[in-house]
């Protein structure tokens, strides 16, 4: 068997072996899928992960940086106290619809606040108004991962939470000559944590049903 049909395989049996029957993100998943969305979202186990940080930060403001079909904000959004909110972005109007059509199947769209329109400028918007999260996902475009941090940690306080997605993309990231813009972008993001002072930060690589990757962790502690 390929490796990458056993990392496949094995995320099928970690599923089975750990999480419950999920008919709400099953159907998120599937007219995801139906609707034409890329398969980016995170799998059901990286889900779980990022509800188990809600759980034990006990994050209740809530900002995600790149929505596609509502997956993973629909599971952070289950994980939070009922006085919680997410913040979610979607430059794509049409992928904006999609989520926002799942967010209200899901029966949270009260506390989705779903925003169209580059993510860049949602974020610019709300460090004006001076929100502050407690729990921050970085999956949008790779391009702008560097900033994305740097704005997250403008919307921070000590003790936020900041998880970035993709930060490793096969390897690809190690090439420091790659003219692909988004393992530029992912590599000025890790150029930029170099610098930052008051924070803790570390690394999973990751492997399973969407290959060879990881995500970065970073807590604000000053
Ligand atoms: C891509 C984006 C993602 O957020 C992800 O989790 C996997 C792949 C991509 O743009 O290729
Ligand atoms: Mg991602």
């Amino acid at each position: 068997m390929q490796l990458s049909e056993t990392m496949t395989e094995m995320d099928a049996y970690l599923e089975a072996s750990l999480l419950r029957d999920d008919p709400v993100l099953e159907q998120v998943a599937k007219r995801s899928q139906e609707a034409g969305l890329v398969p980016h979202a995170v799998t059901p186990l990286q889900a779980e992960f990022l509800a188990m940080l809600i759980r034990m930060t006990g994050a209740k403001r809530i900002l995600e940086i790149g929505c596609l079909g509502g997956y993973s904000a629909i599971a952070m959004a289950r994980a939070m106290s009922n006085d919680g909110y997410i913040l979610t972005t979607e430059i794509d109007t049409r992928t904006a619809a999609i989520a926002q059509a799942n967010i209200d199947a899901s029966g949270f769209s009260e506390r989705i606040d779903l925003r169209t329109g580059p993510a860049m400028e949602v974020l610019d918007h709300q460090v004006e108004a001076g929100a502050v999260f407690d729990f921050v996902f970085i999956d949008a475009d790779k391009v702008n991962h560097r900033n994305y941090l740097e704005k997250a940690l403008k919307l921070a306080r000590p003790g936020t939470v900041i998880v970035a997605d993709n930060i490793v993309r096969g390897g690809g990231v190690l090439n420091g000559d790659s003219e692909d813009n988004n393992i530029r972008g992912i590599r000025e993001m890790l150029a930029y944590a170099k610098t930052l002072d008051g924070i803790e930060m570390t690394a999973l690589q990751t492997v399973g049903a969407k290959g060879y990757d990881g995500m970065a962790l970073f807590r604000v502690t000053a």
